[in-house]
């Protein structure tokens, strides 16, 4: 019997973001990008090869996945497969400690979980890198997602060249990232989908990849310096400059909701009374704060009181991939 191995892998929230691919198979962004890994939010993955199974069988969160809905796990079993001339079909039981699809990077931790969960299995024994270069075959920001604290994905221009690496994984600076949960629902446009209207008819586009180039030289010093402030700005901007891409694709979508503008102001109104904390947002209506540890209670207590305590998350660096 193939022993059945189990991985966990946190998300992560993009601080210079990727937005668009340049190769839409082996997932070769158009930029580099930049992420903090979360400690609240992860997926649990566990796989077993067994040769008595006619058809991989997927569950996500007790849920057994139609072949459709499966597909992109299918997909990246065969990868794993070709790498070890495994014939097998696999068993996967998965659970999202995070909304699935709803923004808050599900496909991440989802991704980096079953690429080590699924390789070992499979009796195969990757480092870090190799882990990240298959998990990015399954979501682009699951590359990232298998290492802790600030992480890079470093675009590339192959397979072998676009893969993440930490910037800093112990990260001692006392930050926090508050998660707004607006709306936990399914997002209507995927990422994937999203990302590639941007790409192919956003007219902004080539502008965008000059934002990233900027944001990723200016965002590495300040995070090493502890410089809260520009790290801030920096990472507000290029979260409005994305979601720029999608108001000016065609057809125009959003990804905000009336929720997320009004979080985004309360975090203007904590600015203006002096408590400097900034927001973010990934393909999904739920905004990110990024602030001290020192501000927490007053932040918390102003979103507990327009959204309800039970939607506000307080989320601090994390690991990256763990097994057990
Ligand atoms: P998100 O903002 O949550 O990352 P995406 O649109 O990027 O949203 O990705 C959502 C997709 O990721 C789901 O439709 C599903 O295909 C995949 N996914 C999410 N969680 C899991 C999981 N635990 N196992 C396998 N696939 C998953
Ligand atoms: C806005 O990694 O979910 O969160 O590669 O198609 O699976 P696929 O997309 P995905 O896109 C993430 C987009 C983002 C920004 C980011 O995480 O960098
Ligand atoms: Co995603």
């Amino acid at each position: 019997m193939n022993p059945a191995v189990t991985a966990r892998a946190h998300t992560n929230i993009a601080l210079v973001k990727y937005w668009g691919k340049a190769d839409t198979d082996l997932i070769i962004p158009q930029t580099s990008s930049l992420s903090l890994t979360l400690d609240q939010f992860y997926t649990d993955t566990t796989v077993q090869f067994d040769d008595h199974l006619t058809a991989d069988e997927i569950r996500v969160n007790d849920h057994l996945l139609s072949a459709t809905a499966g597909q992109k796990v299918h997909k990246f079993l065969n990868l794993v497969r070709e790498q070890t001339q495994r014939t097998s079909f696999a068993r996967v039981t998965s659970v999202n400690h995070v909304p699935t699809a709803a923004g808050l990077a599900s496909s991440a931790s989802a991704f980096a979980a079953l690429a080590g969960a699924a390789s070992r299995a499979a009796g195969l024994n990757l480092d870090r890198t190799a882990l990240s270069r298959l998990a990015r075959r399954g979501s682009g920001s699951a590359t990232r997602s298998i290492f802790g604290g600030f992480v890079e994905w470093q675009a590339g221009h192959d397979d072998a060249s676009s893969f993440a690496k930490p910037l800093e994984e112990d990260v001692n600076w006392p930050i926090a990232m508050v998660a707004l949960v607006l709306d936990a629902h399914r997002k209507k446009i995927s990422s994937r989908q999203g990302m590639q209207t941007s790409v192919t008819t956003s007219p902004y586009y080539s502008a965008w990849k000059d934002v990233v180039a900027h944001d990723l030289v200016a965002i590495k010093p300040a995070i090493l310096a502890r410089d809260f402030i520009t790290t801030g700005e920096i990472l507000e901007a290029n979260a409005m400059r994305m979601h720029a891409l999608t108001l000016s694709s065609q057809p125009p979508y959003s990804y905000f909701n009336g929720d997320t503008l009004a979080a985004m102001q309360t975090v203007q109104q904590l600015r203006d009374t002096g408590i400097a904390c900034y927001y973010t947002l990934d393909a999904g209506p739920n905004v990110k704060v990024f602030c001290q540890v020192a501000d927490l209670p007053v932040i918390t207590e102003h979103f507990a009181q327009q959204f309800g305590a039970q939607n506000v998350i307080v989320a601090h660096p994390g690991p990256g991939i763990q097994f057990n």
